[in-house]
């Protein structure tokens, strides 16, 4: 019998771009959920809530929203070069490359650590799909067009709720390859 460790699946963690067309069902998503929410949060505050999207057609809609919104975003003034693979002008290029699954995890932005604490938890949330054989990916270009009131109304996200982190999961269609890594850089190691 092999053991799978947290370190295994740390390593096998992968950013999924290619789904299968397979409807994850709502045990799944809510295992997910429970051990995202397992992650530490500042003063044991909690402030994390989800939203999950499971309809294709309000999918569509907001990849229709984002794509312009991202990629204008990409040409301001003032923004940092970013390097992306992807045609954001493509009719065809779908941001979330297929998957049947958006979850969001959002919290009303009242600390200086609350967005850490959606962060930690989209990490445990995709740690735990890996470990269940499935796909994830943060998909960061559908954040603004997620926060726009038009959307959070269709989405019933109060107002003074934020979305943080969009996640995409699903059943990979393929095998993606490891990203490579910098060795981690120790500034200072005092004893
Ligand atoms: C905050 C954040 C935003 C991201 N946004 C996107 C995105 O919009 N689209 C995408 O394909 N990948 C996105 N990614 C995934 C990264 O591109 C990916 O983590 C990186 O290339 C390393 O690959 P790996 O996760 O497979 O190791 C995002 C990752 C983070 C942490």
């Amino acid at each position: 019998m092999t053991t799978t460790t947290a370190r295994d699946t740390i390593m096998a963690r992968r950013s999924v771009r290619a789904y299968e067309a397979k409807k994850l069902d709502k045990a799944s998503i809510q295992r997910l959920l429970n051990y995202a929410v397992r992650a530490p949060t500042a003063m044991h505050q909690e402030p994390c809530v989800f939203v999950v999207i499971q309809n294709q057609s309000l999918l569509e809609e907001i990849l229709n929203l984002a794509k312009p919104m991202f990629e204008k975003s990409l040409h301001a003034p003032g923004h940092t070069r970013v390097h992306t693979s992807h045609d954001f002008s493509d009719p065809n290029f779908s941001i979330f490359y297929g998957a049947d699954t958006l979850i969001v995890i959002l919290a009303k932005l009242t600390g200086s650590f609350v967005e850490a604490d959606c962060w930690l938890a989209a990490e445990n949330l995709m740690i735990t799909a890996t470990e269940m054989g499935l796909g994830s990916c943060v998909i960061g270009s559908a954040l603004m067009a997620l926060n726009t009131p038009e959307i959070k109304a269709k989405l019933t996200i109060p107002t003074d709720y934020s979305a943080v982190a969009p996640i995409i999961i699903g059943f990979p269609d393929g095998v993606t390859a490891a990203t490579s890594r910098n060795e981690p850089m120790v500034l200072s190691w005092i004893v």
